[in-house]
């Protein structure tokens, strides 16, 4: 019984998912879902950005460290507090935070607009 793959179920006009099992490269790129994203800090893929608001902060301007661990929600910021006992370096390799930089250059207004958007996902 062959596997199918994960992305086989996407129904989107023009995708075509691979036959070959275990395949990543899908000829497209996929970014992953927002939904719930309100409560998915620290954000990107290696948690090196701590909240919404630094997210939309241009990658140059983001805190080189801060603290995982925290329980503590700023729902501000839309982050966990910088608060805990490990400490993320994020000049350290696979650490970065430099990525993503869309949103960085609207106004505080929009920026803050934006958030209130994304908590609703
Ligand atoms: C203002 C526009 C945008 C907003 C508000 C936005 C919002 C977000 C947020 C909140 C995340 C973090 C998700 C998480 O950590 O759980 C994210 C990740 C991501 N976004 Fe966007 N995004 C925007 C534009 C874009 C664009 C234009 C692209 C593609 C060209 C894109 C591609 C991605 C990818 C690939 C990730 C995953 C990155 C990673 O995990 O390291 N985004 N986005």
């Amino acid at each position: 019984m062959g596997r199918q793959h994960p992305l086989a179920e996407l129904e989107l006009k023009g995708y075509t998912p691979p036959q070959e099992f275990g395949v990543r490269s899908t000829g497209k790129y996929f970014a992953a879902s927002l939904g719930g994203v309100w409560a998915r800090s620290p954000y990107l893929h290696n948690g090196s950005v701590r909240t919404l608001q630094e997210l939309l902060t241009p990658p140059a301007q983001r805190a080189k460290t801060f603290h995982r661990g925290s329980r503590r929600f700023d729902p501000t910021q839309m982050g966990f507090t910088d608060e805990g006992a490990y400490l993320l370096d994020t000049t350290t390799p696979g650490n970065a935070n430099s990525g993503h930089d869309y949103g960085t250059r609207l106004s505080a207004a929009e920026k803050a607009e934006l958030i209130e958007y994304l908590k609703t996902l």
